[in-house]
């Protein structure tokens, strides 16, 4: 099926009138037929694949039809966990579909694979909300080779300004069950005194958010990696706004976190919230959250709409977002399968 003259061939973010056409490419693809999709900006990209990390390796690749690129993809190669798994997402233009590029770009893939030592290979897809899957060309794309689905999850969006009334009724309600604890936030870096804490929790989330059948160990961090994030973060040109709740004794008993990029105004994200379960049933998610949206709207009050993505299994989170306002906008599947 695949057609002679494609060829896929790696691109270095370096050279830049190549990595601009593959990020063309690939945003044309990734975005096709979505909501509002959140795709990275091209100073995002670049940042993103110019930068070494000790914890992550991110390949770019292009499929060329003799000068002109006609699909683009991406390849993540984690390096301290998980190093069995390629993560990877391949964009084809709508124009160029139907015609063998994208499995030229996954037999791209599976060889870096295999040769990297990786024997799991890990994607995933967005719908719009309402769209039959069967319907929707990734997801068949997908099945036919072998991929099963492992989790769900899905994208809201919040339009902001939540009506003030609203959000003092919220805190009001979550005051009743969290005010033995202490809500601290911050923006950008994480306060030292908190940094060994901070960078634990981080570590948890993979462990106690519901990741259906996903074959993906636990994400091992330290203070290192934290700050690595941190920069990553800066050089993206992203803002990260935390909130956290502190407990009687000092522990951090649960944190929420919002990240605001300068390349794509007026949109924010919602990165992981997580409680720990000792200190569950307290209305922290919902504290935290309405501390940390209170922040966003007070120091960005350009940004209009937020993101987040929750697994459909995670009842309480789910919740907590849509007595703050969240509607659903799509659907994400993750799909794996063995090499
Ligand atoms: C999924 C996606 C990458 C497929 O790209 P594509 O270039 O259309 O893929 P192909 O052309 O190789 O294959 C798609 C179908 O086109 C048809 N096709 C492929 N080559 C063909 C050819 N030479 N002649 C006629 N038909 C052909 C086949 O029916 C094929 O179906 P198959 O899955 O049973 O093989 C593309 O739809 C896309 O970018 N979607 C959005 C992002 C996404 O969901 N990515 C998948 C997760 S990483």
């Amino acid at each position: 099926m695949q057609v002679p003259e494609i060829k896929v061939v790696p691109v270095d973010p370096d050279d830049e009138a190549r990595f601009h056409a593959w990020h063309e490419a690939i945003s044309a693809g990734r975005g096709a037929d979505r909501v509002d999709p959140p795709l990275w900006t091209y100073p995002e990209a670049l940042a993103s694949f110019q930068r070494r990390s000790e914890s992550l390796r991110r390949e770019a690749f292009a499929a060329y039809d003799g000068d002109v690129v006609v699909g683009g993809g991406d390849l993540e190669l984690p390096l301290r966990e998980n190093t069995n798994l390629a993560m990877f997402e391949l964009a084809v233009p709508p124009a160029h579909r139907g015609r063998g590029i994208g499995t030229a770009m996954y037999a791209y893939v599976q060889e870096r694979a295999r040769s990297d030592g990786r024997s799991s290979l890990l994607t995933d897809v967005s719908l719009p909300d309402g769209v039959e899957p069967a319907d929707w060309p990734g997801i068949g794309f997908l099945s036919r080779r072998g991929f099963t689905l492992r989790n769900t999850e899905i994208r809201r969006q919040l339009r902001l300004p939540i009506p003030p009334a609203h959000l003092d009724a919220l805190a009001a309600k979550a005051a009743e069950r969290a005010s033995a604890y202490q809500l601290v936030s911050w923006s950008g870096r994480c306060p030292d005194e908190y940094a060994e804490q901070y960078a634990q929790l981080k570590g948890l989330l993979m462990k106690e958010a519901p990741t259906g059948d996903l074959d993906y160990e636990q994400e091992v961090w330290d203070v290192d990696r934290l700050r690595e994030t941190e920069a990553y973060a800066v050089a993206q040109g992203r803002t990260l706004h935390t909130t956290i709740a502190l407990a009687a004794d000092g522990v951090i008993a649960g944190h929420t976190q919002l990240a605001v990029p300068r390349h794509d105004l007026g949109r924010a994200f919602q990165w992981d919230t997580l409680v720990l379960t000792k200190h569950r049933g307290h209305r922290l998610g919902l504290a935290l959250k309405v501390a940390n949206t209170r922040v966003l709207s007070e120091q960005h009050p350009e940004v209009g709409r937020i993101d987040t993505w929750n697994a459909v299994q995670n009842g309480p989170m789910v919740a907590v977002n849509v007595e703050l306002g969240f509607q659903v906008v799509e659907e994400s599947q993750e799909w794996q399968r063995d090499l």
